[in-house]
């Protein structure tokens, strides 16, 4: 039997929360197709850095969000430390966010559906999504877990330097006047914390599913 399929699933949580992994595992087990829109703010954020502009420059980063184009969200190059800090800078300026709108929900209207990851797909690019998942977990584990990735990828890191970096973009993603990073009302939400990626995922899967009693109100009927 198939699997039901939602037609488009927002998740979203704050960085290193298992989100996207858990978002790409839920796109290929639903036949949905996946967009990580993280990386849309990561090349802008790219971008602007290799033209030598400053983060803060917002007219030069509105013009490269509204450029921005399938073609620029290959992950190579764009998981940097100091891309991770830009993103989150670029995030805030409500133009960027405006400009990579519309890419964001273009990419929903596909004939398969798709499950998006991010900050804000719940509240803002797509409220109207069948089914919203937030993804968190403690600071601690989530720096854990983004310490042991940088170094299983050849990057020297000091546990106490991630932890840092990640309460910054934390504070910076949850404090932004535009598309805060929080979840919405309607939100299911995982915590992540003392649960393997087997764990989150069948809980995950079973929401969208409709099969979990905590995801969606069940309708009335007559008994
Ligand atoms: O993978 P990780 O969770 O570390 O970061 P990401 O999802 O690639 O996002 C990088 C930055 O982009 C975040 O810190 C946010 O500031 C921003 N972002 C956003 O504002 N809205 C989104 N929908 C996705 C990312």
């Amino acid at each position: 039997m198939s699997p039901a399929r939602p037609r488009i699933v927002a998740v979203d949580g704050p960085a290193a929360s298992g989100k996207t992994t858990l978002a790409r595992r839920l796109a290929a087990h639903f036949a949905l197709d996946f967009l990580d829109t993280g990386l849309l703010y990561r090349a802008v954020a790219r971008r602007l850095l290799d033209q030598g502009r400053g983060l803060d420059d917002q007219a030069a980063a509105a013009r490269i969000a509204a450029a921005i184009g399938a073609a620029d969200l290959d992950p190579a190059g764009l998981r940097a430390e100091q891309v991770s800090q830009g993103a989150s800078r670029v995030a805030a300026i409500p133009a960027v966010r405006e400009a990579l709108l519309s890419f964001q929900r273009r990419f929903g209207e596909g004939a398969r559906g798709a499950v998006l990851a991010g900050r804000d797909i719940g509240t803002v690019v797509r409220p109207d999504a069948g089914r919203k998942i937030f993804v968190t977990a403690s600071t601690e584990e989530r720096a854990r877990r983004r310490c042991k990735e940088l170094q299983a990828n050849g990057v020297p890191s000091i546990y106490e330097r991630v932890l840092e970096e990640l309460r910054e973009r934390d504070a910076r993603d949850q404090s932004r006047a535009v598309a805060p990073l929080l979840p919405a009302g309607d939100a299911f939400v995982i915590d992540t914390t003392d649960k393997d990626i087997e764990t989150a995922f069948a809980i995950a899967r079973a929401y969208v599913a409709g099969a979990s009693g905590a995801a969606r109100p069940s309708p009335c009927r007559p008994a």
